[in-house]
């Protein structure tokens, strides 16, 4: 399948007398998608009830004459002023009780009934007018869910729904009671309709309850977004997509995804450096303006999975952002890297985020392709190159990967209830087993829990699974390679309680967690041989084989030559170790990197990633700093 490229356009903030030379001077870079409209929501229907899609239709005929193809996004992230007084009680309202208020944007309620019937009325309106245009190759529905943490709403319509959700799943308040324990502290309900939401309670709220409101909070999210699906569906052949963000947990995105035809998301690789992810302030400064070597490779992964095997990037950064503590510039080359690190993971088509820097409003010092006087910024001339490179390169096509690794959105609720210890976070440990994968050249495959089919693959990890689904245990007990699971894995039953008899329940492994401890940064645990762990320790008993102990004689990974316990969490280097002893028992190949670099195959290629700041020189070949090379796989 041939990958493309394209840009994320505003007509609305241009005058109309622009968007032809626009558009031909997109198609000289190369470009092939153009999305457009997804906060124009003012413009479309100024005021209730009143269409002008004039001047969209205009703008659609004109980009589509030029040979772009659109991106139609509906503007559900932006309802405009008026929505207000027509539904006063649609703001999200934070965990103190208070309404967020107009003048930016996200600013409703997931499960507020009589905004997501407006969001149905404007995608069929938009259906019913550019469903069959054929210059609209796909719709992107709303924009980033969760963005500016959106999904957790303590409003009064969650309140509703959250009971009327309960009722059904329970269908008495004495199965609730149970399921929640709520005998501890005389915290029992006799009537779903006393239950609130677990904000403003006096100490931590029950563990049970509050997952119970995550699960319910991520299903507003898949309904809301399954409003628009089903306006759409009927209108339009072309694929249905959501742009997700990254490091974004707060819903289950496989759940979303499976109504959808394509996942994408929003790649801000020095944005997120800076303001997302963990790191030595050593390596937060080597890849200042490139981004984490493995975050982009992570979400791509992750997002291929959410996306059933279809993936797109739909907003690259082009030079600065503007939302992050620091906004470096990226280094000369990036802009064309990270579109090639997508590609070989399997995207589509990466488009940049945004064609021409806007002189005003909340994101006027965030770069785009252009500069504010139309000038060519750094980004647009990577990009062209980039489109040539495709143009020459058509065949990217996704390899198999033989390594796995399991990550579940549930589970990253139940640690955020009840981490235990400050630093335990789902993302972090995911990422970290993810990234010694990575650094031992590995190609991988994120699974979503229900996984029901390991047979592909010869390495999976499992870290941090809150319950083991019965769908994956079934395939691990058939597994004929080598899975390494936990930490913190299948140590909790679904009503966010403890199991008796205790966890893990690993087929033919007798592996039991007796007693978890969580560490403070200053403290670890050391391991025979060297290696240690930190943040979290699991104390092990049972009678299955010990492959690796602490020093003072603890079982610290436990099991038999197809499942393995991994009884806490390892550093850097020591998941090197366990990455490279797992590797050669499943009789995989790994690599020796040079810092900063990466590898990725294709079907086809091997690429080879520079997001160090020097040049490399790796296996007879240079590599410039934020260069990317590739060479056929005989
Ligand atoms: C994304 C968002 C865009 C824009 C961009 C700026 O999160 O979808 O609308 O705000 O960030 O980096």
């Amino acid at each position: 399948m041939p990958r493309t490229l394209g840009v994320c356009y505003y007509p609305e903030h241009w005058p109309e007398a622009q968007w032809a030379t626009d558009a031909a001077r997109m198609k000289e870079t190369g470009l092939t998608w153009i999305r457009i409209g997804e906060f124009a929501w003012s413009l479309m229907e100024p005021s209730p009830g009143t269409y002008d899609w004039a001047w969209l239709d205009r703008a659609v005929q004109t980009l589509g004459d030029a040979g772009l193809r659109v991106v139609m996004g509906t503007p559900t992230a932006t309802p405009p002023r008026w929505m207000l007084d027509k539904l006063p009680d649609m703001l999200p309202v934070d965990a103190q009780g208070r309404p967020r208020g107009f003048g930016s944007r996200r600013h409703y309620d997931f499960s507020h009934q009589g905004y997501r019937e407006e969001c149905r009325r404007i995608a069929q309106a938009m259906g019913e007018r550019y469903g069959r245009n054929p210059h609209v190759a796909a719709w992107q529905i709303d924009n980033e869910y969760d963005c500016h943490a959106t999904t957790l709403s303590y409003s009064d319509a969650a309140r509703r729904g959250f009971r009327d959700w309960l009722a059904q799943k329970y269908q008495s308040p004495d199965a609730l009671n149970r399921a929640w324990g709520n005998v501890f502290w005389s915290m029992q309900y006799d009537d779903f309709d006393r239950i609130d939401l677990p904000n403003l309670t006096v100490t931590e709220p029950n563990p049970s309850h509050v997952m119970d409101f995550r699960r319910y909070s991520s299903d507003q999210v898949v309904a809301f977004n399954r409003v628009q699906v089903d306006a759409l569906r009927p209108l339009t052949d072309a694929p249905l997509i959501h742009n997700y963000m990254g490091r974004t947990l707060t819903f289950d995105h496989y759940a979303v995804g499976a109504d959808l035809d394509i996942a994408s998301w929003d790649s801000y690789p020095i944005g997120f450096l800076s303001d997302r992810i963990e790191g030595s302030p050593k390596e937060k400064q080597t890849f200042l303006r490139q981004g984490h070597p493995d975050n982009q490779a992570f979400h791509h992964d992750l997002y291929r999975a959410v996306g059933k095997g279809r993936l797109w990037v739909m907003e690259q950064q082009p030079g600065p952002v503007n939302w992050a503590p620091y906004n470096p510039a990226p280094l000369p080359g990036m802009a064309r890297l990270w579109a090639w690190e997508a590609f070989a993971h399997g995207a589509e088509a990466v488009c940049y985020f945004r064609w021409r820097q806007a002189p005003f409003a909340q994101e006027q010092m965030h770069a785009g392709l252009l500069r504010p006087d139309s000038q060519p910024a750094p980004a647009l001339a990577e990009a062209a190159q980039v489109a040539a490179e495709i143009a020459a390169m058509p065949d990217c096509d996704p390899v198999a990967a033989q390594v796995a690794l399991i990550f579940d959105y549930e589970s990253a609720w139940a640690w955020d209830t009840q981490p235990q210890g400050a630093d335990f976070e789902m993302f972090r440990l995911a990422f970290a087993a993810y990234r010694a994968l990575r650094r031992a050249g590995l190609s991988i495959d994120i699974l979503p829990p229900d996984t029901a089919d390991l047979a592909p693959y010869k390495l999976v990890l499992a870290p941090g699974l809150m319950t083991i689904s019965d769908p994956l245990r079934a395939a691990l007990a058939r597994f004929q390679g080598t899975a390494l699971i936990g930490p913190r894995s299948d140590l909790k039953t679904r009503d966010m309680a403890i199991p008796v008899p205790m966890g893990p329940d690993l087929p033919d492994t007798d592996v039991t967690v007796v007693l978890c401890e969580s560490l403070p940064p200053s403290d670890k645990i050391k391991l025979q041989g060297g290696g240690r762990f930190r943040h979290w320790f699991e104390h092990l008993e049972g009678t299955a084989p010990v492959h690796l102990s602490t020093r003072d004689g603890q079982p610290a990974i436990m099991g038999g030559d197809h499942l393995r316990y991994l009884a806490g969490w390892p550093d850097d280097a020591t998941f090197d170790g366990i990455v490279g002893g797992l590797c050669d028992a499943a009789g995989l190949a790994t690599l020796q990197l040079p810092d900063g670099l990466r590898i990725r195959d294709t079907a086809r290629h091997r690429f080879v990633f520079n997001y160090g700041p020097k040049p490399v020189t790796w296996q007879g070949t240079t590599i410039p700093a934020a260069g990317v090379h590739w060479e056929s796989l005989a």
